[in-house]
């Protein structure tokens, strides 16, 4: 499990979030228990939507006042997070007993981890150098905040799972009911 008490501000958290997605790809890939399969990747769905809806709400606007070319940047973001939505919805209705299921997990990997990578070398980075320390200590604060209006692990052994599954549901539409979930409690 990924550690959090290095996180001191909002890119730590960011930072960690894409690290332990990346976790979960491996482990989806990593075992052959369709049943595991569904259950890691409605994991990897909730904590990526979550990941996704708090990075709009937070972290766009923010590189938006602050970074130079933050307008063109926050387009291109959005539109590759639409891009990684649609997969999951794939991904949601993919039968984890296929292996057309690995197939469209491997092409929701190659977006994410592109996604990912750049924020971590381009806007991570100009976010840092473009905003006070306080200032991002306190968007840690509201992206931990709109994260936790979803329950994190759909995993029927975590204590989340009963809640997770009568907030959210697991299966073809969860994406969009957590989606729901986020926004509408937060605005
Ligand atoms: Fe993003
Ligand atoms: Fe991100």
């Amino acid at each position: 499990m990924t550690d959090h008490s290095t996180d001191h501000d909002v890119i730590d958290v960011l930072t960690t979030d894409h690290q332990e997605a990346r976790e979960l790809f491996d482990q989806i890939v990593g075992t052959t228990d369709p049943e595991q399969r569904r259950d890691l990747s409605d994991s990897l769905i909730s904590e990526l939507v979550r990941h996704s809806v708090a990075e709009e709400m937070y972290v766009y606007p923010a590189m938006r006042d602050h970074l130079p070319n933050g307008e063109a940047a926050v387009e291109e973001d959005t539109n590759e997070h639409k891009q990684l939505e649609k997969l999951m919805k794939e991904l949601e209705g993919a039968d984890a007993s296929e292996a057309a299921f690995l197939e469209t997990l491997g092409r929701l990997r190659t977006v994410f981890e592109q996604h990912a990578t750049d924020e971590e070398a381009q806007q991570f980075p100009q976010l840092r150098a473009n905003i006070p320390a306080d200032k991002l200590v306190e968007l840690q604060g509201k992206v931990e905040t709109a994260k936790k209006i979803a329950p994190t692990r759909p995993h029927p052994a975590s204590p989340n799972a009963e809640l997770f599954h009568k907030m959210v549901g697991p299966g073809v539409g969860m994406v969009d009911r957590l989606r729901d979930k986020l926004t509408g409690r937060s605005t």
